[in-house]
């Protein structure tokens, strides 16, 4: 069998960008034992949600503290700047003076970029009484709507229309500010419960919003809207009530740490049968994954407050997991179990019940060696003794993760593109993986391999289908 250069998966074609950084990739080494500690960076979503929210303050700076490094963070600092903010990093410190609002209508480019950008809509009607926001669109994991968030606020008496892809929203008749309401969601979306508790918090009356979402980062941008003087109760359950008060003042706010990248360097540790200890996380936030991870047989313990450790395990066997709204086991932490379970010995099955969209990583962790059938939204994944390393292409920010962590456990070298998406979400992935003694390195392009990646026949690259 003749060997041939590395080729591109298919699913490169969906990545077309010119940008240099975007032609970076990522080499990983795999087989190396990790050791050590990790410091865990502040939570990208509750950074991109708490900044929208603090366009609810009218008065001076909010300072808002532990915020990630992230291209997602800059993408929303952008959308703030264009509707008339000042915004200043100092270290992780983040200033943010929306006393005065010039905009109320976000850019299309900025709001495409980055969905959870759409969640301005909620503060910018309740401080200007009219927002202009573009559908966000859809993206690689799915279609996302909105009709949550709207029909939330037409209950709060804001007229909404959509013409020509923007969402225009005003106060209805002579109202000076949104009314309180009672709200039921039909799903508990993260991004329409945030949106409305952000709206409700200037609202005149008492607003209830039932079905909740009650994911930590709720609970966060509460806890935000609070210091800022909202009265909110309820928030991280599934009942959330907010009064509305007339003006929300400055505050200094440090948001909490990220579990989505807590649970990935888990699994980093698990993946690799090495012993690694991170912190600062909050435990009760990462009880589904703690869950799993020793449903396979790996072990984790609070060995200090807001420290965990991973110890050394053997080898690990199958489960079943069922992605679910807080506190079920978090899709956005799907993708790296899976890398996982392609080791594990026997046949798991993953069923993705959040996003329509999120089994793109299967065809790129099938490149690598893994034996994943997907049937609708269920994967079934059949344990393999070992992965070889492979060139992959990350087709969103959580399935870039799994290619990274699958890599770290691969025979060989693995290389990674498409690290646009790893920048939105995971703050010096590289550096803090390589601390732990992990061999990888970013290239500008894939001429800059030290040695061209030989791709063996047998590679079956499986198509995926575009984005919805
Ligand atoms: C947030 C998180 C994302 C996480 C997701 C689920 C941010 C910035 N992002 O995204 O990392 O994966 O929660 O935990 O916080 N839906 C509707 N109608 C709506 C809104 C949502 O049908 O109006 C559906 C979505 O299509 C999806 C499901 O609800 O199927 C969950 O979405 P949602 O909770 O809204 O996710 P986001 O807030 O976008």
């Amino acid at each position: 069998m003749e060997d041939r250069p590395i080729t591109l998966s298919p699913s490169l074609s969906n990545t077309h960008s010119s940008s240099e950084e975007d032609k970076a990739v990522l080499q990983v080494s795999g087989g190396a034992s990790l050791h050590g500690h990790v410091g865990i960076s502040g939570a990208k979503n509750s950074a991109l949600v708490i900044m929208a929210g603090a366009l609810l303050c009218s008065s001076q700076d909010c300072r808002i503290r532990n915020v990630p490094a992230l291209a997602d963070v800059t993408r929303m600092g952008e959308i703030l700047s264009a509707l008339g903010v000042k915004l200043e990093r100092q270290g992780d410190s983040l200033l943010v003076n929306a006393s005065h609002i010039a905009q109320s209508k976000a850019p299309y480019e900025l709001v495409s970029q980055l969905r959870a950008s759409f969640f301005v809509i909620g503060p910018l009607l309740a401080r200007l009484g009219v927002a202009k926001i573009p559908l966000p669109g859809g993206c690689a994991i799915g279609a996302r709507p909105v009709a949550l968030h709207v029909r939330g606020l037409q209950a709060m008496g804001a007229d909404v229309q959509i013409d020509h892809g923007i969402v225009n929203a005003h106060l209805r008749g002579r109202n000076k500010r949104l009314q309180g309401a009672k709200i039921y969601l039909d799903y508990p979306s993260v991004g329409a419960t945030e949106t409305l508790m952000m709206a409700a918090t200037l609202a005149e009356g008492e607003t209830t919003i039932e079905n909740a979402a009650q994911e930590p980062e709720v609970a966060d941008l509460a806890n935000f809207c609070r210091a800022m003087g909202a009265k909110i109760r309820g928030a991280g359950t599934n009942t959330i009530t907010i009064v509305g008060v007339p003006s929300l003042h400055t505050t200094d706010y440090a948001i909490i740490p990220d579990r989505v990248e807590a649970g990935t360097f888990l699994i980093a540790g698990a993946i690799t049968h090495s012993e690694i200890s991170l912190s600062p996380v909050i435990p009760d936030h990462l009880t589904a994954v703690i869950a799993k991870l020793h449903a396979i047989g790996a072990q984790v313990i609070e060995d200090a407050p807001n420290r965990l450790r991973i110890l050394p395990g053997y080898r690990h066997l199958a489960t079943d997991i069922e992605t679910l709204p807080y506190p079920g086991f978090p899709t956005d932490m799907q993708a790296p179990f899976m890398a996982l379970l392609t080791l594990s010995d026997g046949d798991s099955v993953i069923t993705e019940t959040v996003f329509e969209n999120r089994l793109r990583h299967v065809a790129e962790l099938t490149r690598m060696g893994a034996d994943i059938r997907v049937k609708g939204t269920h994967a079934i994944v059949r344990g393999v003794p070992m992965l070889s390393g492979a060139p992959v292409v990350a087709t969103d920010l959580r399935a870039s993760a799994a290619l990274v962590l699958a890599g770290l456990a691969a025979r060989g070298t693995t290389v990674i593109q498409g690290l646009q998406h790893l920048d939105r979400g995971y703050e010096n992935l590289e550096l803090k993986l390589q601390k732990l003694g992990a061999n990888l390195k970013r290239l500008p392009s894939v001429e800059h391999l030290e040695s061209p990646l030989i791709v063996p026949e047998t590679t079956i690259a499986v198509p995926v289908a575009e984005p919805s």
